[in-house]
């Protein structure tokens, strides 16, 4: 392979670059995805035509730019790395000015003038902080979180950072995976619409609009069935699992237009993800035709090796790049692709289609014309606007468990005027740091947190209730020190709010648990507190679905508040006072005990269901053991999916269906009218509320096992006290098909469940059939 290595004059290639452009734009149809533009393919090959193999390589080399080893400080820094054009990526840089100095190099002294693309795990905001992404899920409100994300993207863009490492639309199953903490929660319907949401708030209607950067959906693939709960381990699973459930949310974000996709840590039934060439070629860029890149995680190339797979850095490299994967993330061992080329073990064609794929999201989001972030303008403070929008997201992300009366008879919340002294209990209740959660790793600091200890103190001031702190314990610790103190202190008040739960390093990565209850001696601290005979409020703040058995017959009410940002404080306290209701509703279902877990509410019957069977009853009847149960516990989660408590209540109607029957070869043809589906949903309480309706189906008679239920719909709907409204949902083919005994995503005959619903457990129900 020879080419010239003359350098090419800047201006003289960025003209030939723009030229190609006018010509070519002629040819720019309007497109679904914004990667998919004949202009951007134009110049595309311009500068493909121009780079040596040495060069092609580069660009598909990643590296963490926080530091400097020694071999990046032996070549000057990262800005003698981009003299020589040696990356196509850098990240975990935050600083605009850091940035446009790295880039300045890489675009006017490198040989092509590439610009750089700047990364980062821009999670749940920027320097703005909204709740982790689980809490995000529980607003069940993606038009928020798309709103969430564009701030995300506006601020991150703002610093030079133009490809956020997120969405992570990982389904969990397992609360005891610390990840958990960073999806949707375990439901493909849910997930793949939160996906959605956070692609076009990232992206914006254009990549390169202003404030929009590149999203990337990950982890690819099945992260999240990782056995026991243990980050980064084995995964083995169906086709049927892996289409069904694992898929769906990835495949709506490609539909989305998501620039980019990270592989995964884990194997895949004996596939590392990062080597899996039937995800990433055969499914991904093949199946669904994604035309952006995929990028490893941190080192997952390099892992192919203790995987067992590749016995060095080269067979490592050539199978994850054989596999699919374009950039590698870190370990620079796609430097190998050179002699691999050159030996004939990787064809040539395979670097420039991965290449290609790289300069589209370059060319797509503008970098060409401006690789440079805006110095200067980062506002001092978090406007008000932004601080408007991270409170709202964390009002709605609450999700209220359990709301008792007290002994007046009116419920414990909200909190009411004849409550003169409140004691705030609990290490996490003026703990600015770990209301950031896990991946606040952009520019979210504890200074622009306001606590909860801070906004009741502000309310105590302006309501005259007297308010008494004490910490009580450490998140983790084991002393009883503090245990007087926050005993004295609930003795004296009228009500507790207690602040318990796990630090922002509990979950997140590497953060699994094989324990899911209160850590360190927060549940002795509870007990004592609740000796006292003092009515508690117990706020939650933590990552993993906990199990709450022991927690919650000790408190009048309970709330699951997450991690919830900036915001945090005042959120919290305009939920408790009343000023909004609670919205939010579980994504994940909430164990009894840890022994449960995996545990879903989409899962199958089994044969020997324990229906008509009360799994409470010890010790358990003989006649009563040979069904799918535990011998010591319920087999039901303790709060399940869907569930959360409001301040006013609601009721559902019988269902009306508009047909009894529809066809599924009508279906599939795509000819079927969908059936409608309704129910009078009524707000009987006596003040206004948001209900989140949701559809649930069973199907039933088909060729494979279907879940006992599967969300296919919901609406957030507000009404006022005694208003009621018709919700109305549709099923059709998207709704109805599944991957049967054959692997076909089709419609079948089969006898159908529909729930309309408040939660996985309740609701409204009818039947019709799908005749063949
Ligand atoms: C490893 C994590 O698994 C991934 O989610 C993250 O985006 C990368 N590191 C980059 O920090």
């Amino acid at each position: 392979m020879t080419r010239n290595k003359r350098p090419l004059r800047f201006g003289l290639l960025f003209s030939v670059l723009l030229l190609s452009a006018c010509m070519a734009s002629y040819l720019s149809a309007q497109s679904a995805s914004p990667l998919n533009e004949p202009r951007i393919e134009a110049r595309v090959d311009v500068l493909l035509k121009h780079m040596t193999l040495e060069e092609k390589v580069n660009q598909l080399v990643q590296r963490a730019a926080d530091s400097v080893p020694a071999e990046v400080a032996i070549k000057g820094g990262w800005e003698g790395v981009a003299a020589r054009g040696e990356v196509g990526s850098l990240f975990n840089l935050t600083d605009p000015a850091r940035v446009n100095a790295i880039q300045k190099v890489a675009v006017e002294k490198s040989r092509l003038h590439i610009p750089i693309l700047f990364g980062l795990d821009v999670i749940h905001g920027f320097r703005t902080d909204f709740p982790v992404p689980l809490g995000m899920s529980t607003t069940w409100d993606p038009v928020l979180v798309e709103k969430a994300a564009r701030l995300a993207a506006q601020e991150a863009s703002a610093a030079g950072v133009r490809w956020a490492f997120s969405p992570m639309v990982d389904i969990a199953r397992d609360a005891r995976w610390g990840r958990i903490v960073e999806g949707a929660g375990e439901d493909p319907y849910l997930g793949s619409l939160l996906a959605r949401a956070y692609v076009r708030g990232y992206q914006g209607p254009r990549l390169d609009a202003p404030g929009s950067i590149a999203a990337c959906v990950k982890h690819y693939v099945a992260y999240g069935a990782t056995e026991g709960g243990r980050d980064y381990n084995t995964v083995d699973i169906s086709d049927r699992t892996l289409r069904g459930v694992y898929l769906p949310p990835f495949h709506a974000a490609v539909e989305a237009g998501v620039a980019t996709v990270m592989s995964a840590f884990n194997p895949l039934n004996g596939v590392p993800a990062s080597a899996n060439g039937y995800t990433i070629k055969q499914i991904l860029k093949g199946e669904w035709k994604f035309q952006g890149f995929v990028v490893s995680d941190w080192t997952s190339v390099a892992e192919l090796i203790p995987h067992g797979i590749a016995l060095d850095g080269e067979t490592a490299a050539r199978k994850a790049f054989l596999a699919g994967v374009d950039m590698d993330m870190v370990d620079g061992l796609y430097t190998n692709l050179v002699k691999l080329v050159r030996s004939g073990a990787v064809p040539e064609s395979a670097v420039d289609d991965a290449v290609r794929r790289i300069l589209r999201v370059k060319f797509a989001l503008g970098l060409f014309e401006h690789p440079y972030a805006p110095e200067g303008n980062a506002p001092a403070d978090i406007p008000a606007a932004s601080r408007d929008l991270a409170r709202t997201v964390a009002e709605e992300s609450f999700v209220l468990l359990k709301n008792q009366a007290l002994s007046g008879g009116a419920p414990t919340l909200p909190i009411d005027s004849n409550v003169h002294s409140l004691a705030l209990i609990g290490p996490l209740a003026d703990d600015a740091a770990d209301m950031l959660g896990p991946w606040a790793t952009a520019r979210a600091n504890a200074q622009d947190v306001v606590t909860l200890r801070a906004a009741l103190a502000e309310r105590a001031a302006t309501s005259r209730f007297k308010l008494v702190y004490a910490r009580g314990t450490e998140i983790w610790g084991d002393s009883e020190s503090g245990f007087a103190e926050a005993v004295d202190a609930a003795s004296q008040a009228d009500l507790v709010v207690m602040a318990l739960g796990e630090d922002d390093s509990s979950s997140g990565e590497a953060g699994s648990r094989a324990h899911l209850d209160l850590p360190g001696n927060q549940q002795k601290l509870l007990e004592a507190v609740a000796a006292t005979g003092k009515p508690i409020v117990l706020v939650l703040f933590n990552g993993h679905p906990l199990a709450l058995t022991r927690v919650a017959p000790k408190v009048r009410a309970l709330v699951e508040a997450w991690f919830p940002g900036t915001e945090a404080g005042p959120a919290l306290a305009r939920v408790l006072f009343g000023d909004t209701d609670f919205n939010g509703r579980l994504t994940v279902s909430l164990p009894r005990a840890v022994g449960q877990e995996p545990l879903y509410y989409n899962a199958f019957n089994t044969g020997r269901p324990p229906e008509g069977i009360d799994l409470s009853h010890r010790p358990i009847n003989p006649e009563e053991r040979f069904h799918s149960r535990y011998f010591d516990e319920q087999n039901s989660p303790l709060f399940p999916f869907g569930f959360g408590l409001s301040y006013t209540k609601f009721s559902y109607s019988p269902l009306t269906l508009s047909v009894a029957r529809i066809s599924a070869s009508e279906m599939n043809a795509g000819k079927a009218r969908p059936l409608k589906v309704s129910a009078e949903v009524k707000n009987f309480g006596d003040r206004p509320g948001t209900e989140v309706v949701q559809l649930y189906i069973r199907l039933q008679g088909t060729s494979v096992e279907r879940p006992l239920r599967e969300l296919k719909g919901f609406q957030r709907v507000t009404l006022g006290p005694g208003v009621s409204k018709r919700v109305e949902f549709t099923l059709g083919r998207e709704e109805l098909k599944f991957w049967n005994l054959e692997m076909k995503d089709v419609v079948e005959p089969a006898r159908v469940t529909v729930w309309i619903a408040p939660s996985s457990v309740a609701g409204s129900e009818a039947q019709f059939e799908i005749m063949k």
